[in-house]
């Protein structure tokens, strides 16, 4: 029995692993194992030797059942110490550099132009991309038959023919917000609104989804000046140049009257497009006197108010500030033009801490 013993115990103590330490448990306890075998001999003895050979063996497994629970816990202590030591790492190490995201010129230039509103007091509007044809085209005051529509190359949302609920479409411009906001919070109001737009288009200047920032101000007083103080304000701003002028050159919009196309001053030298500065014109969006119609529309009476809105776009005003040709880049996803155009995550555009360091 003693052999028994040092037998099971040395093994015991050197197993490497809990796969051999559970063949040890078998061997020595499990229901054939020595130890059991044993015990099965009891029987056979005389009531003296029995005395004697009972304890004994049950003594026997009870130690070689602990050596066994000993060394399993010993072994896992050892794993356990084994991953922290593999697993260890150094978070005081610098970020990888080729990992680093970076913000969308589309989302860094919006973040600027909202900072630069929200500085002349007006709140961003949201609406939804896809808008029934009554917001996008109707309310705005143009009606059915109206060219414009065609025009705009909509998207229309697929119906089943026995839906009879208001054609849906993918909204062709900010406008709509107008309508939205005015409905639900009357006036007097000052908002921008900026997001994606879809039209059917796709060539070097157009793509099927773009991005417009609709600005809107509606007040007791508000006239054709206020619109051109707050373009000069924001260009002067937003190209981070002393002073901008602007041009504004009769137009028509369904939505206003009187409408103005705005071109902002620029220069071209060898080959370089310069903002602010020179005798050149770049057309950068579209205003005007906010129609009484649309006023009616939105439940906003025009014999007491009146104001501007105008839709500029965003990927248009990125693509000269930061100098990108070609506006089908911005929705490629080339991880490379991302690295060279985008913007760090954490510099958020300020008025008083710089727009685009
Ligand atoms: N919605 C027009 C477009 O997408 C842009 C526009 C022109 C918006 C004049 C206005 C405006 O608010 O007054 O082409």
């Amino acid at each position: 029995m003693t052999d028994l013993r040092d037998k099971y115990i040395q093994a015991i103590a050197a197993a490497a692993d809990e796969n051999v330490l559970e063949d040890l448990r078998v061997q020595a306890v499990g229901k054939k194992g020595e130890i059991s075998l044993q015990m099965r001999e009891l029987g056979r003895m005389t009531p003296e030797e029995r005395q004697t050979a009972g304890p004994a063996l049950n003594a026997l497994k009870d130690e070689i059942n602990s050596a066994l629970a000993a060394r399993k816990e010993a072994l896992a202590d050892a794993a356990l110490d084994e991953r922290l030591r593999a697993e260890w790492l150094d978070v005081t190490l610098p970020v990888r550099a080729q990992r680093t995201g970076s913000i969308h010129p589309i989302s860094q230039v919006t973040e600027e132009v909202t900072a630069i509103f929200a500085d002349m007091g007006f709140a961003v509007a949201e609406g939804p991309q896809v808008d029934t044809d009554w917001y996008n085209f109707d309310a705005l005051n143009i009606p059915g038959h109206h060219p414009a529509r065609a025009e705009m190359d909509t998207f229309y949302m697929h119906r089943a023919a026995e839906d009879d609920r208001p054609p849906h479409v993918l909204r062709t411009h900010t406008s709509p917000v107008q309508i939205r906001h005015m409905e639900q919070h009357g006036a007097p109001c000052r908002i921008i609104a900026p997001g994606r737009v879809y039209r059917a288009d796709y060539d070097q200047t157009h793509t099927p989804m773009f991005n417009q920032v609709e600005g809107l101000a509606i007040d007791k007083d508000i006239s054709m000046a206020n619109l051109k103080w707050v373009l000069e304000e924001f260009f002067a701003a937003f190209f981070e140049v002393d002073g901008i002028k602007t041009r504004f050159r009769a137009s028509h919009f369904p939505f206003t009257e009187p409408s103005a196309e705005v071109d902002i001053q620029c220069s071209w030298v060898d080959g370089q497009l310069k903002i602010g500065e020179g005798d050149g014109w770049l057309e950068v969006l579209g205003s005007g006197m906010v129609h009484p119609h649309v006023l009616r529309s939105a439940g906003v009476d025009p014999e007491l108010w009146q104001g501007f809105a105008f839709g500029m776009g965003i990927d248009r005003i990125a693509m000269l500030k930061y100098g990108i040709p070609d506006l089908r880049a911005f929705f490629d996803s080339d991880l490379r033009w991302l690295r060279h155009y985008g913007f760090a995550a954490l510099d958020v555009p300020t008025l008083h801490g710089g727009l685009s360091r």
